[in-house]
């Protein structure tokens, strides 16, 4: 008797791995771990103040003791890094971003604590100017221009104040170009050889990065938009051409930001660097997840798990994510 399927596969049948939960285990070829979590946290100033962020359900700002608890959970959980995001008061902030350079400012103040109470966690910190402008801008606006070169050697310093302060990794995302090899010979003629970077390799001009603007109150205040500095969405060949760029400069990691648009960067950057990748689950993002899920319109709890897997199967050697600390739990509690 001829099976007229059989004559069309040869009998080469997919659905024999899939039969059972053991073969689906045995052949699973990307897997998500704790080891693969960075958690970005918002910081504020005060004294026990958790704030929730309306438009990111579910994450909270926090001041700097209770982000030292935080940061404790997600240790004894495994997380491996964080990632902090200042909130500051609206008093301090200038056309210049002048606050970025205080050695005690509210990043440099959680960086302090995380390394003395929570030393087993890294600590990473962005360099960019937009939580310290009036203006939203994550350069020095001269007119009705991002400077390059001034903001270049600001966030140079900035950088230096931070490792001062213990940061472990600087993570520059502010795109204006030479920054990673500037801010790597500042470091290094500051005696913080150890202290890694992490660039925001290709950061796109994304509308994603709404609610992360409400997180650190530049929602209001951002004049214009960041198309001057940042990618366009459009370009993949241009993204690796810039990546290239800080891979030459001293970057010792790589990050593609958005996350899910953008797979297609990620398994580009891996291809072509070799370098760690990792890719940030912006806020954005994140709310579009969770916003379906509190209506009941998804499983949040498996598309989170779902899109973490799709960055593994990028390429990615990890994912900075607000869902960390959940994930962890839930990776924790499957053993
Ligand atoms: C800017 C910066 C952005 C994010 C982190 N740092 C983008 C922006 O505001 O333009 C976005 C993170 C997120 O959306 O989760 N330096």
């Amino acid at each position: 008797m001829t099976n007229i399927v059989d004559q069309i596969t040869g009998h080469r049948r997919m659905r024999r791995n899939r039969k059972a939960d053991w073969t689906r285990r045995l052949v699973q070829e990307s897997r998500l771990t704790v080891d693969d979590l960075i958690w970005p946290v918002f910081v504020v100033p005060g004294a026990n103040v958790v704030e929730p962020i309306p438009s990111m359900p579910g994450v909270n700002r926090m001041s700097v003791d209770r982000l030292v608890e935080a940061a404790k959970e997600a240790a004894d959980l495994g997380v491996p890094a964080l990632a902090t995001f200042p909130n500051i008061e609206m008093s301090l902030r200038d056309e210049t971003g002048s606050n970025s350079l205080a050695a005690d400012n509210l990043i440099n103040q959680a960086t302090r604590a995380l390394k003395q109470h929570v030393p087993q966690i890294g600590v990473i910190t962005d360099v960019a100017l937009d939580p310290f402008t009036s203006h939203g801008h994550d350069g020095i606006l001269r007119g009705s221009e991002i400077v390059n070169d001034e903001t270049v050697e600001q966030v140079a310093k900035a950088a230096v104040v931070q490792a001062d302060a213990g940061s472990d990794i600087i993570s520059p995302s502010e795109m204006m170009d030479g920054r990673i090899g500037v801010i790597r010979q500042a470091l290094d003629e500051a005696g913080h050889q150890n202290v890694g970077i992490m660039s925001y390799a290709t950061k796109f001009a994304s509308a994603f990065y709404g609610p992360y603007r409400e997180a650190i109150g530049t929602g209001g205040l951002l004049k214009g938009d960041k198309k001057t500095y940042y990618i366009d969405p459009a370009n993949g060949t241009e993204a690796i051409r810039d990546a290239a760029l800080d891979v030459e400069e001293g970057a010792d990691m790589l990050m593609v930001k958005p996350g899910l648009p953008y797979l297609d960067i990620c398994w580009r950057m891996k291809e072509a660097f070799g370098l760690p990748v990792f890719a940030y689950q912006v806020s954005g993002e994140y709310a579009q997840i969770r916003a379906a899920a509190m209506n009941g319109w998804i499983d949040g709890d498996r598309v989170m798990m779902e899109t973490l897997l799709a960055f593994k199967r990028a390429g990615c050697d990890g994912i900075l994510t607000y869902f960390a600390v959940e994930v962890a739990r839930a990776l924790a509690k499957k053993g």
